[in-house]
């Protein structure tokens, strides 16, 4: 029996994060390129999307490339861009059929200009989708974001367009690159290690965590599912008690 038949689909979370990590390391226990473990990495996150569509997901992050990342060495990083640039290219078509609309968050300008635009056209593209919203984080980092969002805080604060009291956590969460999406329910860590890696420090404050020793290329239908599946063991208290959790919920069932 698929993992898919035990979730329950009325407590599937809203937006799934995840870091694909293990592309490399998956390619050398095989005696292959780096380069390979990505190229696989990609039919991953074809399987994955068409997974989370199938579950009723309605927003997925993926974290595909770091702010860091662009320390890696310089072939291994125009890899990652032809890939990105090969594989938006050739999915766009099949996301707008299924109702995939693509979003990204990151640092844009960093990006080759032949892959920003390759982005861009996606973007336009699959802009009709409703069913699933799916969030591309390349050249991202929290801390990237988060300092951009406090330069533009303060020179909109300087221009007048907002006042220091009226800044908030609403204020910050309008000034992230997310803005819009609902914070992470359930962040994914594939690939054994069991880090944050500068991805969503804000949005991830209530997140249950994920971590599988899946290698990124093996990631599947049945390893989301998993993951699912021991979220919804979980009990998010934000804080509280777990009698006023138990009673919340038997008043909103009835
Ligand atoms: C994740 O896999 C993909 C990217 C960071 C782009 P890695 O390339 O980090 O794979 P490992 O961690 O070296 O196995
Ligand atoms: C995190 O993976 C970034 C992505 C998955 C894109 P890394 O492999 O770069 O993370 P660290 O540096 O090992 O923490
Ligand atoms: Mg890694």
């Amino acid at each position: 029996m698929s993992l898919f038949d035990k979730i329950d689909k009325n407590r599937v979370p809203t937006h799934i994060a995840i870091i694909m990590d293990g592309n490399g390391r998956w390619a050398k226990a095989r005696g292959l390129e780096r380069g390979e473990g990505h190229k696989e990495g990609v039919n991953a996150v074809r399987r994955v999307v068409e997974a989370a569509t199938k579950a009723s997901v309605r927003n997925l992050t993926l974290y595909a490339f770091s702010t860091e990342n662009w320390n890696r060495p310089s072939k291994e990083v125009s890899g990652l861009m032809d890939l990105m640039v090969y594989a938006i290219s050739r999915e766009t078509a099949d996301l707008k059929k299924n109702g995939v609309s693509i979003r990204s968050i990151g640092d844009r300008n960093r990006l080759p200009e032949y892959a920003r635009t390759a982005l861009e056209e996606c973007i336009r593209e699959t802009a009709g989708g409703t069913r699933l919203t799916l969030i591309l984080a390349l050249s991202y980092s929290a801390k990237w974001e988060l300092s951009t969002a406090a330069r533009q805080i303060a020179s909109d604060t300087i221009k007048g367009v907002i006042q220091i009291e009226d800044i908030d956590e609403e204020t910050l969460g309008n000034y992230l690159t997310t803005r819009g999406l609902p914070d992470p329910d359930l962040l994914i860590r594939s690939g054994g290690e069991q880090r944050i890696s500068n991805f969503l420090l804000w949005q991830c404050a209530y997140a249950e965590f994920y971590f599988t020793d899946t290698f990124w290329p093996d990631f599947d239908e049945e390893t989301l599912y998993e993951a699912i599946f021991e979220y919804q063991k979980r009990e998010r208290r934000y804080g509280k008690i777990s009698e006023q959790i138990e009673r919340e919920n038997n008043n909103s069932s009835h």
